[in-house]
């Protein structure tokens, strides 16, 4: 669906609304990859919501991550905890980031919580064997494309696949210097994300293609985790030219 962000208009001349202003709320927020993002939004000033299936279990990761944005740029109350579902309904933009494994049945109880929003999914289908990293076949084409098909009513866009949780959490590196590919069939949703993806230090959100390109965004973290082994390192992308 196309959808216009809370305070935006429909025109193309018209500036698009200041995603500083927006509560992003994070499912799965209690992992790696959620409390890492939730840090560093939360230090550039963002209103963070982190959600968990134990709302006791948001609430202190919630207070850790506060404590350690907090360093950076103190703010009582940017970032609190709560379950899925009331985070999905409180925040005005919406990042899923649980396993793979949980992503179809956290996200179809949350459809009319997550209606008129920005979803932004950051879910891998990768696997291990004694091969290494692999990508899981996902029927509709891509985990993106999943979350697009169970909710109708959002704008559901993929982002924040190929930035490392190791380098979220660590405040100590002022720069994370990656580019996050942003792939979605809504263009206000997506230079939304490509924004938010701007406030993270050293990083740009680069568009990359709709929603049936989301494929590959998914499978190429496979690449960079098999990278990360190899070389001992926390790989991302930059893209030249842009
Ligand atoms: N880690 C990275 O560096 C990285 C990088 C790029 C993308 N990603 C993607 O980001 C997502 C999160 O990664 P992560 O490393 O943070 O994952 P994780 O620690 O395995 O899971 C994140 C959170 O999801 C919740 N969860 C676990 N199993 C669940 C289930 N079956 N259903 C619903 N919720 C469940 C847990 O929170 P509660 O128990 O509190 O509910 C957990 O803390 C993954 O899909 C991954 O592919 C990760």
């Amino acid at each position: 669906m196309s959808i216009a962000p809370p305070g935006s208009s429909t025109s193309a001349d018209t500036p698009a609304v200041d995603v500083g202003t927006l509560t992003v709320g994070v499912l799965g927020g209690t992992g790696p990859q959620g409390r890492g993002l939730a840090v560093r939004l939360a230090a550039a000033g963002q209103r963070v919501l982190l959600g968990s299936r134990d709302p006791d279990r948001a609430a202190e990761v919630a207070t850790e991550v506060a404590t350690s944005a907090g360093t950076v740029t103190p703010r009582p109350g940017s970032v609190q905890g709560g379950s899925n579902t009331d985070v999905a309904g409180a925040a005005d933009l919406v990042v899923v980031a649980v396993p793979f494994a949980g992503h179809a049945a956290t996200l179809a109880v949350l459809a009319s919580r997550l209606a008129g929003k920005v979803v932004v999914d950051c879910v891998v289908p990768m696997a291990f064997d004694e091969r290494g990293a692999y990508v899981l076949d996902v029927p509709e084409g891509s985990v993106t494309q999943q979350a697009a098909a169970l909710l109708p009513d959002s704008a559901v866009v993929g982002a924040f696949h190929h930035l490392s949780a190791t380098l979220l959490e660590d405040l100590s590196r002022s720069s994370i210097d990656a580019d996050v590919l942003v792939v979605g069939d809504d263009r206000t949703a997506t230079e939304l994300v490509q924004a938010l993806a701007g406030r993270l230090p050293g990083v740009r959100g680069i568009y990359a293609g709709r929603l049936r390109n989301a494929r590959q965004v998914e499978a190429l973290t496979i690449n960079l985790v098999s990278v990360n082994r190899r070389y001992k390192a926390h790989a991302g992308i930059r893209v030249t030219d842009v």
